[in-house]
């Protein structure tokens, strides 16, 4: 089904829609039709009247208040779902293609078996939402190179090399808008596909010692270009997030470099620290003006004490891997992901929780159904997320705590035995404590003193998992 090798990337063609696109971008045009067009109009406009001007603090509000989104990754890699040649490959799924070593002609026969019939955006929007997420990000192109989107770049993506030839950026990015959940789109930087990028590396893509002299070239006739198509036809995009930052030829100029560009085309935008080299190891960072990028990301764990002073978003697989695996089922349970994100939001930070869809365009079973259930807790518990800050004492022995305003979230995950439950409030001027469960707001039996106040709970949790409890001060601190 692939229409070009990919020695026919780089095609006069190629270059002359990227001259065009580049064109579209400077002398301000705009779509004259697709979900992009009236948003970008008043983007253009807002642009022009200052909207860089905004500070970090306008541009992070609604991220700051979500403080729960979905991650997606979904692409080429979910069709062999971590088997090649009859062979299981070890590694993360979305990785298959550098783990079993994959020449480049080879790979390209997975397109031809990417039909995802089964994928409806609203349903996938609808899950998210439900499960009070308030953003989503999704590979528009993985290491792979693969694109999720209709690429006038390339004939590498959805549209032309497969089967199902649907824009599936375009559907999501309209069923976003339908549901007013923010579209944010991962993007890597490195690309194994693409010959001035990574894919002369062949077997080890990812070989960080090796350099492309046509490195330059890539960025200029072919990510930025892409960029672009991506922040002028898809309507707003919350979040531009990179990865694959840490081959040779990135550097933190290049970095800085490309996240003003994206700025320029959405003066609204956020972009994560991959941008840039700004990453160390797998943390996040501890001052924020060190590097290109508005928040860091913490893979696969949650700082200890979260990252004072910056914006920081945990990332989580549910199970071991991003991209899809047949035969991965090391999934957490519901209890750990709520605890994570109740344990995320009471340290400062976002939690971006992982789906790994199907090539059939479905999201694994189990993953829905742990969505489902963080949907419940959140329908009663998400004033307790939603909107809030670190908490004031820290990590307790039974829970943890979120801050909003004069109310201290406090959420128990280990119930009391004796019915008391002490929080170190030393000025212990409170007005009122209720279970978040309790839609009547029935005051709860507490006296202060000593330094802290002591709550007489109920004997019974509402909630196995976490029971909310709110501590209503007399006044905001
Ligand atoms: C790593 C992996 C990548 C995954 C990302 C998510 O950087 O290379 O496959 O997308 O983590 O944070």
């Amino acid at each position: 089904m692939v229409k070009t090798g990919y020695r026919r990337w780089i095609t006069v063609g190629a270059v002359v829609v990227s001259l065009l696109v580049a064109l579209y971008i400077v002398t301000g045009c705009t779509q004259e039709a697709g979900v992009g067009s009236v948003e970008n109009k008043s983007l253009a406009k807002a642009g022009a009247a200052g909207t860089k001007e905004l500070t970090k603090d306008e541009r992070m509000a609604w991220w700051r208040d979500a403080r729960f989104g979905m991650f997606i990754h979904w692409g080429l890699y979910a069709v062999p779902a971590g088997t090649y040649q009859g062979e299981r490959v070890k590694g993360i799924g979305e990785w298959i293609m550098n783990n079993a070593k994959i020449p480049v002609e080879e790979y390209e026969k997975f397109a031809g078996k990417f039909n995802p019939v089964g994928f409806n955006a609203d349903e996938w929007v609808r899950l998210a939402k439900n499960a009070g997420m308030k953003y989503i990000v999704i590979t528009s192109k993985h290491h792979d190179g693969f694109c999720l989107w209709d690429s006038k770049v390339t004939s590498w993506d959805i549209m032309d090399a497969t089967p199902f030839q649907r824009d599936l950026l375009m559907e999501l990015s309209k069923a976003c808008q339908k549901h007013s959940v923010k579209l944010c789109f991962y993007h890597s930087i490195m690309d194994w596909h693409h010959p001035d990028a990574q894919a002369p590396f062949y077997p080890n893509y990812n070989d960080t010692k090796k350099s492309n002299p046509n490195f330059d070239r890539y960025v200029e006739t072919y990510m930025k270009p892409q960029l672009a198509e991506l922040l002028t036809n898809y309507g707003p995009i919350g979040v531009l997030w990179f990865d694959g930052e840490w081959i040779q030829d990135w550097t933190e100029p290049k970095g800085k470099a490309l996240y003003d560009y994206v700025r320029d085309l959405q003066p609204t935008i956020l972009v994560n620290n991959r941008v840039g080299k700004g990453r160390k190891g797998m943390e996040g960072l501890s001052k924020s003006d060190e590097y290109a990028g508005d928040f860091g990301t913490p893979e696969q764990q949650v700082p200890a004490t979260g990252l004072p002073g910056v914006d920081w978003e945990t990332c989580m697989t549910m199970n071991d891997t991003w991209g899809y695996k047949s035969y991965d089922s090391n999934w957490k349970s519901t209890e750990q992901l709520i605890r994570t994100l109740v344990d995320v939001a009471s340290k400062g930070g976002n939690f971006l929780l992982n789906v790994g869809p199907l090539p059939e365009g479905l999201i694994p079973e189990a993953s829905v159904q742990r969505l489902k259930e963080m949907g419940q807790w959140m329908a009663v518990n998400s004033e307790s997320i939603h909107g809030t800050t670190a908490s004031p004492f820290g990590r307790p022995a039974w829970g943890r705590c979120t801050a909003k305003g004069n109310k201290r979230y406090l959420h128990v995950f280990d119930w009391p035995k004796d019915g008391r439950l002490e929080v170190p409030l030393a000025e212990g001027a409170f007005d009122k404590v209720y279970l978040l469960a309790d839609k009547k707001q029935t005051k709860l039996p507490a006296i202060a003193g000593e330094g802290k106040v002591t709550i007489s709970l109920p004997e019974k949790a509402p909630d196995a998992i976490d029971s909310v409890v709110v501590l209503v001060l007399k006044q905001h601190e």
